[in-house]
């Protein structure tokens, strides 16, 4: 088992470029499903979660092509299978998006449930509700999710999302994209990768309009041609390395971003006592002074991202006084790492939906275990920030997520490398 031992203690110093978003690239990869000529895929991130979701689509009879460092060509006009490999499948938890493309492709899908970052009850019954909207039959059992035309067909439909589910929008969108009539998703997500989704469908030729906003109409056409599209930057892993700088001190600049998706993420980080300027597609993050308490509450975008709750949670912890963290996506997630947190001498207390965070003056290096991927990037900037070493375990969790973390780290000075045992 690998593993990443940290000497931590040291402020992070220079430039970081940030990778492709991986929430957007495992939504736009299984699309391409649905593109009958080649489509070419830009700024594609180089983690666990893509490579895997690659193998089930190469595995499917998509062709691949990989012409330079994070470009991907796919040809999906051969394929025939309808049936992923379910032991690659429950590897990841956005392979479901598998469901909505090879519905939307062939009308029929055999889809193994997904596995993944398991630290809450994730349904997808929102999924289900749109799959029947739109016609399918739906045969879901302990392991697997059928899904073929009912008699009257597979057609555009109206749907209001119980909540907005990022994976349900997804699943609607990619489902519906080549379907007779409009669709329609009410309470639809708003998040920066479900826009990026209609940007890659549209260039390839959907009729798509709305995404950003909590109404997407999608208008069906009878085919998609091929095209060139790059991924936007990744929210969560920028945002990840300015709650680093912020921990741990020190005067980083983040390059590759979008600013405007950062904004709920550099105002928490502002009122903590981090200096920020923001560019056109970068931004410097500065801390040299003592971090203050502040107060959070994750919600779906444009909100507070629930996937940073853990990251600022370590920013909390290394805060004068008491800050409030209230998580309302995932209720079980402070599960995945306040325990781990404590053992390197954080002060937190789990009351239902919100953690107290009473500020230390140091963290110590200790053993901790990744339970989940955000977790684990939370772990690692607890080992940066604290005195002496830190052994973070179940790393895997943190590469299905984290293009070279190791060498970016490294770039700004801190002291961390992957043991393998
Ligand atoms: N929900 C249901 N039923 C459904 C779908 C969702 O009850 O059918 C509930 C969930 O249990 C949760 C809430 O609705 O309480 C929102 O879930 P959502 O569907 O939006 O989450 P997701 O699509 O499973 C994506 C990201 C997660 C991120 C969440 C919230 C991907 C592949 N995953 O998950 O990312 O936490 O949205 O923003 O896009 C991560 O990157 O570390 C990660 C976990």
């Amino acid at each position: 088992m690998a593993r990443y031992e940290i000497n931590g203690g040291r402020p992070l110093e220079g430039t970081v470029t940030i990778s492709g978003a991986k929430n957007a690239a495992v939504a736009i990869l299984p699309a391409a499903l649905l593109v009958s000529g080649k489509c070419r895929v830009e700024n594609v991130p180089d983690i666990s979660d893509v490579r895997i979701l690659l193998d089930i689509l190469e595995g499917m009879g998509v062709k691949l092509a990989y012409p330079e460092p994070h470009v991907v060509e796919l040809d999906s006009s051969e394929v025939q299978c309808t049936e992923p490999n379910p032991e690659l499948v429950k590897k990841m938890r956005a392979s479901y998006y598998l469901m909505g493309a090879l519905l939307g492709r062939f009308g029929h899908a055999h889809v193994a449930l997904p596995g993944g970052c398991n630290f809450a009850s994730r349904p997808i019954d929102q999924h289900i509700k749109g799959f029947l909207a739109l016609g399918a039959d739906v045969d879901e059992r302990e392991d697997y999710v059928a899904l073929k035309p009912t008699e009257g067909g597979l057609h555009g439909a109206r749907i209001t999302l119980d909540m907005a589910s990022v994976g349900a929008t997804v699943n609607i969108m990619v489902a519906a994209t080549l379907l007779p009539g409009q669709t329609v998703i009410e309470n639809a997500a708003k998040e920066p990768h479900i826009v990026d989704l209609a940007n890659f469908l549209n260039t390839m030729g959907a009729r798509i309009t709305g995404a950003g906003t909590d109404t997407v109409k999608i208008r069906g056409v009878n085919s998609l041609r091929g095209g060139s599209y790059a991924i936007i930057p990744d929210q969560i892993e920028a945002g990840t390395y300015m709650a680093a700088v912020t921990a741990a001190g020190g005067n980083v600049l983040v390059q590759n971003v979008i600013p405007k998706h950062m904004e709920c993420i550099t105002s928490k980080l502002e009122e903590m006592g981090a200096k920020v300027i923001v560019f056109d597609d970068a931004i410097r993050v500065m801390r040299t002074g003592a971090l203050r308490q502040t107060t959070v509450k994750t919600s779906p975008y444009p909100g507070f991202p629930t996937d940073m709750q853990a990251q600022v949670c370590v920013c909390m912890s290394l805060a004068k006084g008491t800050s409030r963290l209230t998580e309302s996506v995932y209720e079980t997630r402070f599960f995945g790492y306040c325990a781990e947190l404590e053992s390197m001498g954080a002060n937190i207390h789990i009351n239902g939906k919100t953690a107290t965070v009473v500020g230390v003056e140091q963290l110590y290096g200790s053993t901790v275990y990744a339970h989940d991927l955000r977790a684990g990037a939370a772990l690692v900037i607890a080992g940066l920030s604290a005195q002496g070493t830190t052994q973070v375990e179940d790393i895997h969790y943190v590469e299905r997520g984290y293009e070279d973390l190791i060498g970016k780290l490294t770039a700004l000075g801190a002291q961390i490398r992957r043991v393998e045992d």
